[in-house]
């Protein structure tokens, strides 16, 4: 029995976890929701056996706006379902990571939120991860919960890549500037879960991309790598409406990560080398 089991495993964490177990060279298997449905009890049942040691929970409801009108939906997968993975790995002795997020806080604050700062979620979405953090509390399963936020790779749905296409066929852009916080690159929330692992880490972590920006910070450096030509605007939040309010302020305290691992480099550097892998440049 492979040592590790990635949830989620086609999601865009999913991809970057299965990917960095397959360049390490350890015995994993990736999950994806076709297979495993977190949701589904005789599913955790089949998947998480004895001689399991980790379950990487990189499975979730991640549409923030669709929350908002099924937030039973969201409760179940975000929530509910942590419980009955929490419970199935204290069963046969698993240890279990899970992730998490910044919407978990009210983004009223104007310094790092930290780990141990209480949760106050101000949208849908932000509810269901802060069940799902507290029912995995209670569970008594060896964990370690993983904060994250604004998540990009070079696959999946995310903002970097939305703004490289768009950069590339627009030439002008309004980006939302009243919103800050950390890109994080999934490659580096593996690598670092991973890191934290080795180094027996257990109970709550923020992982992100060093520094902090805004939308409109995010999307002036994809356009300066991919089309320069292209003018982007700044505005504010009312200029797009969206169903689930978002926090003015998400940004993580690293302090307990870097402790471990010493100094998180910039969002800046790793967008670009992403970026530039996928431009051909360099
Ligand atoms: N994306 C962000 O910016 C962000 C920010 C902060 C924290 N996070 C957290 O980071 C983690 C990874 O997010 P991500 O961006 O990689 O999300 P993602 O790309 O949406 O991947 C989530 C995966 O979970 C699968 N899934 C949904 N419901 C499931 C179920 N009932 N059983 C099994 N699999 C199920 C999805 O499958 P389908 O695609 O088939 O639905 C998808 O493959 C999540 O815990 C998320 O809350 C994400």
């Amino acid at each position: 029995m492979p040592e590790f089991l990635v949830t989620g495993a086609s999601g865009m964490l999913g991809r970057s976890w299965t990917r960095l177990l397959e360049t390490r060279g350890i015995d994993h298997l990736g999950a994806p929701r076709a297979e495993l449905d977190i949701t589904k009890v005789d599913a955790l049942k089949r998947w998480i056996v004895r001689g399991t040691k980790w379950v990487i929970n990189c499975a979730a409801w991640t549409d923030v706006d669709g929350a908002e009108s099924h937030p039973e939906d969201a409760n179940a997968v975000n929530g509910l379902a942590v419980a009955r993975l929490a419970d199935r790995c204290v069963e046969v002795g698993a240890k279990l990571v899970h992730y998490s997020t910044d919407y978990v806080f009210d983004g009223k604050k104007r310094l790092p939120y930290r780990t141990e700062q209480a949760r106050a979620p101000i949208n849908a979405y932000g509810r269901s991860k802060a069940l799902g953090e507290e029912l995995l509390e209670q569970a008594g399963v060896n964990h370690l919960l993983v904060r994250s936020s604004w998540l990009y790779a070079p696959w999946g749905k995310n903002f970097v890549l939305t703004m490289r296409e768009l950069v590339q066929t627009r030439s002008q852009l309004r980006v939302v500037d009243d919103q800050r916080g950390r890109p994080s690159s999934c490659h580096h929330i593996a690598e670092a879960t991973l890191g934290l692992l080795e180094n027996h880490c257990f109970g709550t972590y923020h992982v992100c991309d060093g520094g902090e920006c805004t939308w409109f910070d995010l999307a002036s450096l994809v356009r300066d790598v991919v089309n320069p030509d292209c003018v982007i605007e700044a505005c504010a939040s009312e200029e797009f409406p969206r169903p689930a309010p978002r926090p003015a302020y998400s940004v993580l305290d690293l302090t307990a990560t870097e402790q471990v691992l010493g100094p998180i480099s910039d969002w800046k550097g790793r967008v670009t080398r992403m970026l530039e892998d996928l431009e051909g440049i360099g």
